[in-house]
């Protein structure tokens, strides 16, 4: 298996269209970067053992991307054995079809949740879905590395949830800490003064290119509420969390800007409902 085990790099180019990155213990961002989006996705393999897991697997375009990805890690295809999707949007479960295909594993399972399911089905009926809940919140792998299920309703469909990685205290949330590509690179590295930052408009660094900006603008505009956002951000709080890694914008590659991010999404106003009835949109 490749090993390009890499933290706060800002990698190049070249490496970021065609190699899978491996950013902590097992896991690989197997993403696409497209300068003509305002969104990038990101799909995340877990390789552990002889098993592995997608995450949030991708939209239909860009199958072909993810899947050289996933092969340049050494993985077959047929180790997979559970698609996590942690919401049913197109943009992470739209190459469903492609990746039963290729998979073609009799194993092989989905994890999410029931609300989700229903609107999944309709990518495919064909592999078993599970709700996370009767699975006791958790998933397995044969050596023990545990995943672990939390609902963070509404944020920003009734069934979202995040997935947590014990071994690596690494989080995946979906469009949870999610941003528009203001300005993207794979890893958010934060200056401290953008950390202690309370004016987006007034840059303590003068510069023209707010790292948090598209990460406000994104919250406001994809979560649901205030109330739902904060509901949220009160249970990702609990958890012992060293890096996030969002299916939209950068990895949040460390505990002091894991916690700056927290404390500027509990300041961010009109969220949701509120954004669309506010002056600022209108
Ligand atoms: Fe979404
Ligand atoms: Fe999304």
């Amino acid at each position: 298996m490749a090993n390009k085990e890499e933290k706060n790099v800002n990698f190049n180019t070249e490496s970021l269209e065609k190699e899978p990155i491996n950013f902590a213990e097992g896991i690989y961002w197997v993403g696409y970067s497209d300068e003509n989006r305002g969104l990038h996705c990101n799909p995340y393999l877990i390789s552990e053992g002889d098993e592995a897991v997608l995450i949030d697997g991708g939209n239909r375009d860009d199958f072909s991307t993810v899947m050289l990805k996933i092969l340049r890690t050494g993985l077959q295809p047929s180790q997979i054995n559970r698609l996590i999707y942690q919401h049913y949007d197109p943009d992470l479960c739209g190459s469903l079809p492609q990746l039963e295909a290729i998979i073609n594993n009799d194993a092989l399972r989905i994890i999410s949740h029931k609300e989700n399911n229903v609107f999944i089905h309709y990518y495919s009926a064909k592999t078993e879905k599970l709700d996370f809940r009767e699975l006791d919140n958790r998933f397995e792998f044969k050596t023990g590395r545990r995943l672990e299920f939390y609902p963070i309703p509404y944020c920003h469909h009734p069934g979202s949830f995040v997935t947590y990685d014990v071994k690596t205290k690494t989080l995946f949330t979906s469009d949870l800490f999610g941003s528009f590509d203001t300005r993207w690179k794979l890893t958010l590295d934060l200056d401290e003064s953008c950390r202690e930052c309370n004016d987006l408009d007034k840059c303590p660094l003068s510069s023209n290119k707010c790292p948090l900006s598209g990460i406000v603008k994104f919250h406001q505009r994809i979560m649901t509420s205030n109330r739902a956002l904060e509901n949220t951000l009160n249970i990702v709080e609990k958890l012992d969390i060293d890096r996030i890694a969002p299916q939209h914008g950068s990895i949040i590659a460390s505990k002091e800007d894991v916690n700056a991010i927290i404390r500027l999404l509990r300041k961010v106003k009109n969220v949701g409902i509120d954004y669309f009835l506010s002056e600022e949109y209108i």
